[in-house]
């Protein structure tokens, strides 16, 4: 359903027209170009091009497509531009652009904890080696910014008292658990960043985002709302794992692309960001619940299941972004309510066969 997409594209374009003129002329290299986050980063410009720009911003995208979500090039957009170019490149490996690179992304990553539990060994060389060849590359450009994509799972288990979670609280993580290859991977990538900043002053900035869902994400993506919409939609029972009393904060994609740009071109330097949507806390019970009544009418059930044994063990009990920082400091708002997001992802899905 490529109008929800579109109208996505558009609000997001719309919500970063100022910061977005810097971009203007200049070059984006993304690693991850072709995943979930990545499609939407590179749709925006891909639009921002065709509408706004008179100098095109060129884009030059990386992907090895390893958790077989799709093999396109974009999961949201069919992309047919002669200023973004797809390239098949593992990012363990070094990365080698002759042109100038002004901006660089890194959003590759294997994000889905069940892809996770699968891909240990790829998951923590794909993020380590996958921004220590993003910042060799920095050092050979002069670039305006560097992105780095962490995650809120750097907080582990979060203490009680630190949530919601600012971005001062520094974790409670197991470095030898079933999630670590992520989690500790991303925190040792926050860790290069910043050793590249201090050492070098390549202008990294870091985000955490609290669990990002919307069109694009299919069933074998794996993450909670596409695997229940998925359910739903193929008339099963919708699970969840154990009593289901574990809570998240769904952040929907066009804020959290607000937000990722935001930071990008006007975050500060050396600095990390929390990106995500403080309101609705839920827990996964009641997520299922809603998604039975608002989006299928309760034509679905609920089933609670033990943890499937290909789902790594140990996960948050809570989470939940403070997001005062960002709001501060660059205007960030999150405006989309999770049944609205809800709705528009089951629509993509339902439409794309997703
Ligand atoms: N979506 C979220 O809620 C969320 C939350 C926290 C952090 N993140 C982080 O944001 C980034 C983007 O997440 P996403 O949701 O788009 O995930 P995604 O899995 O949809 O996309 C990640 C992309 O990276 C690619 N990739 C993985 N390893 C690679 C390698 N070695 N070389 C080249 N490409 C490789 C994958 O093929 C995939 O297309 C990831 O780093 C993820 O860890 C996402």
């Amino acid at each position: 359903m490529s109008s929800i997409v579109d109208e996505d594209l558009n609000v997001i374009a719309e919500s970063i027209r100022e910061e977005a003129k810097l971009l203007e002329g200049r070059t984006v290299l993304i690693t991850g170009g072709s995943g979930f986050i990545g499609s939407y980063v590179v749709a925006v410009i891909d639009l921002l091009n065709r509408k706004h720009f008179s100098r095109p911003c060129k884009v030059i995208s990386l992907d090895i497509h390893i958790t077989g979500q799709s093999s396109k090039n974009n999961l949201v957009k069919e992309i047919d531009s002669p200023h973004i170019r797809f390239i098949r490149h593992d990012v363990r490996f070094p990365i080698d652009i002759k042109e100038p690179v002004d901006y660089i992304v890194c959003a590759a990553g294997v994000a889905s904890p069940i892809y996770y539990k699968r891909y240990p060994i790829e998951t923590i060389e794909g993020t380590i080696l996958g921004v220590k060849n993003a910042l060799e590359l920095a050092l050979q450009k002069k670039i305006a910014g560097l992105l780095y994509f962490s995650s809120s799972e750097i907080y582990g288990d979060p203490d009680p008292n630190f949530i919601p979670t600012p971005e001062t609280y520094k974790g409670n993580v197991s470095s030898i658990g079933e999630r670590s290859c992520y989690d500790e991977s991303k925190r040792l990538g926050e860790t290069l960043c910043m050793a590249h900043f201090v050492v070098h002053r390549i202008p990294v900035k870091i985000v955490r985002p609290f669990n990002v869902y919307g069109p694009g994400m299919k069933s074998t993506d794996y993450r909670v709302i596409p695997t229940m919409l998925s359910q739903g939609i193929a008339g099963r029972d919708l699970t969840v794992h154990d009593k289901g009393n574990q809570t998240r904060t769904f952040c929907y994609i066009t804020d959290a692309i607000e937000g990722f740009f935001k930071v990008l071109l006007r975050g500060r330097d050396g600095e990390v960001y929390n990106v995500g949507n403080e309101a609705e806390e839920i827990n996964m019970l009641a997520l299922a619940e809603t998604i039975a009544s608002s989006v299928f009418n309760n034509n679905v059930r609920v089933k609670l299941i033990s943890y499937p044994s290909n789902y790594p063990k140990d996960e948050p009990r809570r989470r939940c972004p403070d997001l005062s920082k960002i709001r501060k400091e660059l205007g960030y708002s999150s405006n989309v309510g999770l049944k609205a997001g809800l709705l528009r992802a089951f629509e993509w899905m339902r439409s794309s066969a997703g």
